[in-house]
C-alpha cells in the first residue's frame, strides 16, 4: 500500500492486513510482555452475545496470555453519531459492569474513558496535521456509519474520527489492535499517523509503533431476525438478559419450516445461527449439535439453545447483577483506570512536544 492511499486496493491490502495479523499473533504468543493490545466500545447500551462470542472472549484470552491489556470506553465517539447522550453516565457503568462480569481483570487490564484522558485528546491536534482531507474522506467506514447513523450532514468530528482513532491507539503505544474488518480502514489511518510522525519528527528512531490489527475468525452470530445483530436493531440477546428474557428472545427468533435441523448457514441462515449459538455456548460442533436435534424441528432446538445460553452465562450473569448493584465499585475501577491512561497519555505528550520542538 503507498503510503498516500490510506483505504486504497481494498483486496490486496486485506490479504496483507490477514497476513500481518497472523504473524502478531504468533508474536503474541512468543512474547506477550512485548505487546500492548487496545480495543474499545462506544457506550450506546449494554453489550450482547455478539459482542462476546465475537471479541469479548478474545480479550480475556490475550489478557490471561499476559499482554498488557487497555480497554476503551469510547465515549466521545458516541457524541459523532447521536443526539442526546443523556444516558452515557449508564451506559458507561453497564460497559464496564460487562467488562469485569465477563472477566476483564483491572487488576492487569486497564479499563478507561477516553473523555477523561485530556492528553490523548492532545495529541488529536498534531494527528490531524498528518494527513490531508481527502485522504480522511476516503474512509468507506465512515460513509457507512455516516449513512447509519441516519444524520443529514457530516459533523467535523464524525468525518475525523478515525484520526481521533488513531491517538486511542497510539497514546499507548498499542501494538495489536483487535477488531472486525469494517474497522480496518481506521486502522490504515493509525498506521500512517505513526509511519508519518516518525518520518517528519523523530527520523533516526521511530517514536510510534505501527499497529497491527488483530483480525478474528470467531464466526459471527446474527440476530434473531436473522438480520445483523446489533443493539440498534432489536434483535440482540443481551448479555446481561435474565434466563426469562432470554428464553423470551429464542421463543421470537425467526426459524423455518423445514423440521430436521441442520447446519447449512449459506441456504438456512435463521436455523443455522440457533444452531451456532448453541454449539458456541457448548462448546461443540455445529453439525454434532444440529445432528443431536434431527428432526425435532424448531421448538427442539429452541429449548437446546435457551438452556444452553442460560447454562453458559449463568455465572456471569449473576457476577454482572452484583456489579450492577455497586455503581461505586464500578467507578472506581473506571477512576483506577483512567489515572493509569492519563499517566500514560502524560508520558507520550512530553515526548511528542519534545519531538516537535514545541517545549518552552
Ligand atoms: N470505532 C470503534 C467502534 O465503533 C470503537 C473505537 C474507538 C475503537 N476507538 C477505538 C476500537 C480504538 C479500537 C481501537 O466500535
Amino acid at each position: 500500500m503507498t503510503d498516500s492511499e490510506p483505504t486504497g486496493g481494498a483486496d490486496a491490502s486485506y490479504a496483507d492486513a490477514e497476513a500481518r495479523s497472523a504473524r502478531l499473533e504468533e508474536s503474541l504468543h512468543r512474547e506477550p510482555g512485548a505487546h500492548r493490545v487496545l480495543t474499545g466500545d462506544r457506550p450506546t447500551g449494554p453489550l450482547h452475545l455478539g459482542h462476546y462470542f465475537g471479541t469479548l472472549q478474545n480479550r480475556v484470552r490475550l489478557q490471561d496470555l499476559g499482554v498488557d491489556l487497555f480497554v476503551l470506553v469510547a465515549d466521545y465517539q458516541t457524541i459523532t453519531d447521536r443526539d442526546s447522550p443523556d444516558s452515557l453516565p449508564q451506559d458507561v457503568d453497564s460497559l464496564v459492569a460487562d467488562y469485569l462480569a465477563i472477566g476483564i481483570d483491572p487488576s492487569r487490564a486497564t479499563i478507561f474513558a477516553h473523555s477523561q484522558v485530556e492528553a490523548l485528546n492532545q495529541l488529536f491536534l498534531p494527528f490531524l496535521s498528518l494527513l490531508s482531507v481527502a485522504e480522511i474522506g476516503r474512509n468507506p467506514t465512515v460513509k457507512d456509519e455516516m449513512t447509519a447513523s441516519g444524520q443529514s450532514a457530516m459533523s467535523g468530528l464524525m468525518f475525523t474520527y478515525p484520526v481521533h482513532q488513531a491517538a486511542d491507539i497510539l497514546f499507548c503505544k498499542g501494538t495489536a489492535v483487535p477488531v472486525g474488518k469494517d474497522q480496518l480502514p481506521h486502522l490504515e489511518v493509525t498506521r500512517l499517523v505513526a509511519r508519518r510522525f516518525n518520518r517528519k519528527y523523530s527520523p533516526d528512531k521511530p517514536y510510534f509503533p505501527e499497529p497491527d490489527a488483530l483480525l478474528s475468525d470467531a464466526p459471527i452470530l446474527l440476530g434473531t431476525d436473522g438480520g445483523k445483530m446489533s443493539k440498534s436493531r432489536n434483535n440482540s440477546i443481551p448479555l446481561g438478559a435474565t434466563a426469562d428474557e432470554t428464553a423470551k428472545l429464542i421463543s421470537r427468533a425467526k426459524t423455518d419450516s423445514d423440521r430436521t435441523i441442520t447446519y447449512d448457514p449459506a441456504n438456512r441462515p435463521e436455523v443455522s445461527n440457533l444452531v451456532l449459538l448453541a454449539a458456541l455456548c457448548q462448546g461443540r460442533k455445529p453439525e454434532a449439535v444440529a445432528a443431536e436435534i434431527g428432526d425435532g424441528g424448531s421448538g427442539a432446538l429452541k429449548r437446546l439453545v435457551t438452556e444452553a445460553v442460560n447454562e453458559y452465562f449463568r455465572d456471569i450473569r449473576t457476577r454482572r447483577a452484583d456489579l450492577i448493584a455497586d455503581r461505586t465499585h464500578l467507578r472506581d475501577t473506571l477512576l483506577a483506570g483512567n489515572a493509569r491512561a492519563r499517566d500514560i497519555a502524560h508520558h507520550t505528550l512530553t515526548d511528542v512536544r519534545r519531538l516537535m520542538h514545541t517545549t518552552y
